[in-house]
């Protein structure tokens, strides 16, 4: 594997450390999805080393044979330090969390904790399509307040499906994804403080998948829990996105002050589905990995800017608002008229595999969602591949 060189200066790009022969060797679903003959631009894995502190901990970790079960809070103590130095929040308490096995699981956990079978769960399509899976897998009922055309939180649309969502004695809950995947909006202190004050007011429990939280540039990350009203709400974090960890299990779930009996009775067993070498990681990683994760904002930022150039000279007829976070570019490709599904054309035609917007929700068709965490190689090979399908 190229190894990232260490510089005393600085970390050195990672988004450009591996050849596509190399990716190519890789055996996730990221790469082994699709023939060798298409350029994968897909899910949310990166296309980067990890970083060098996660290699030595997990690495010291196979090497000692530490491979039982997780104990402890390094985990906790690591991401309240992290929340504290990167966006100057020290109120997230280590006895208010549970490590959870991955931020998905941790969500149905914490909706089983506010909700019952039936009971509704208010998400904001174009979503994450998981939220609608899990959502339904564990027999609760999916509705759909939609962002605004701008991308963002509409908070009178959320407000009327709020009290849709209670009427009839339901106890709803909230899936917030903040920042939002796919559109990269990072929520306002303004926008989330309203919406705690929507949930206070309606009666609904708020539960914020905020996987993506470290990967934002260019605006400030506002942790739900933080904002005031917020006390109620249950967080879901992890390095996974971060870092690109999804391979090694493990995700915190944090109660506000408020929660912190309902994170109680979250079920011992819960806390024996992440990987204790998972757990390993993402201490690292939030502890000694923020050098290499600038160094990624940065790369990401760059790749941004070169994809916002290409798609202008290139695919005009695209449009697209680069987003403030994540490494998602979310693009309306409605005026090419390829109909609902253009992740489909590029794939059979370009040979470039995008995320399609139709498991997205509402405000999906005729979108595609595009992966940047890769080298601006890759990027300026899928935009040429995305241009050929036209032809
Ligand atoms: C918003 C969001 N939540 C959750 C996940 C998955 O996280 P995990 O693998 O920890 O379940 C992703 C993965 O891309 C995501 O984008």
């Amino acid at each position: 594997m190229t190894r990232i060189p260490h510089e005393p200066s600085g970390e050195p790009n990672p988004l450009r450390a591996l050849t596509l022969d190399r990716l190519r060797c890789r055996t996730s679903t990221k790469w082994r999805t699709y023939p060798d003959d298409v350029l994968p631009l897909w899910v949310a894995e990166m296309d980067v080393p990890l970083a060098e502190p996660v290699v030595r901990a997990v690495t010291d970790a196979l090497e000692l044979g530490d491979t039982g079960y997780p104990a402890g809070t390094a985990y906790a103590e690591a991401l309240a330090s992290f929340a504290d130095e990167r966006w100057g929040w020290g109120g997230l308490a280590v006895e208010r969390t549970a490590i959870v096995p991955d931020v998905m699981l941790g969500v149905v956990e914490m909706i089983r904790l506010v909700t019952g079978p039936g009971d509704p769960v208010v998400v904001n399509p174009p979503v994450y399509p998981p939220f609608f899976q899990f959502v339904g897998h564990m027999d609760r009922q999916v509705v759909e307040a939609p962002l605004g055309p701008d991308g963002r939180l509409d908070l009178g649309v959320l407000r009327d499906t709020f009290r849709r969502a209670v009427s009839g004695g339901h106890r709803a809950a909230y899936l917030l994804c903040s920042p939002h995947n796919p559109t990269g909006a990072v929520h306002t202190a303004a926008e989330l403080a309203e919406v705690a004050a929507l949930a206070a007011r309606y009666g609904v429990r708020v539960v914020a998948d905020e996987i993506h939280a470290p990967v934002v540039a260019g605006a400030r990350f506002v942790p739900y829990l933080s904002v005031p009203g917020g006390e109620g709400g249950l967080s879901l974090m992890s390095a996974s996105k971060g870092w690109n960890l999804a391979g090694l299990k493990a995700g915190l779930a944090v109660a506000g002050p408020a929660a912190a009996a309902d994170l109680a009775r979250l079920p011992e067993e819960v806390g024996h589905g992440p990987s204790h070498v998972g757990v390993i990681a993402h201490t690292a990683a939030l502890r000694e990995g923020t050098a290499w994760l600038d160094a990624l904002l940065a790369g990401l930022d760059d790749n941004r800017r070169l994809l916002t150039g290409l798609l202008a000279e290139r695919l005009p007829a695209i449009a697209h608002r680069p987003g403030e976070a994540t490494y998602l570019a979310w693009l309306d490709c409605r005026a090419l008229d390829l109909g609902d599904d253009p992740a489909d054309v590029f794939l059979r035609r370009g040979r470039v595999a995008l995320s399609s917007g139709l498991p997205i929700g509402t405000g999906g068709a005729g979108r595609v969602r595009l992966n940047l965490a890769t080298s601006p190689e890759i990027i300026e090979e899928g935009v040429r591949r995305m241009a050929a399908a036209l032809r």
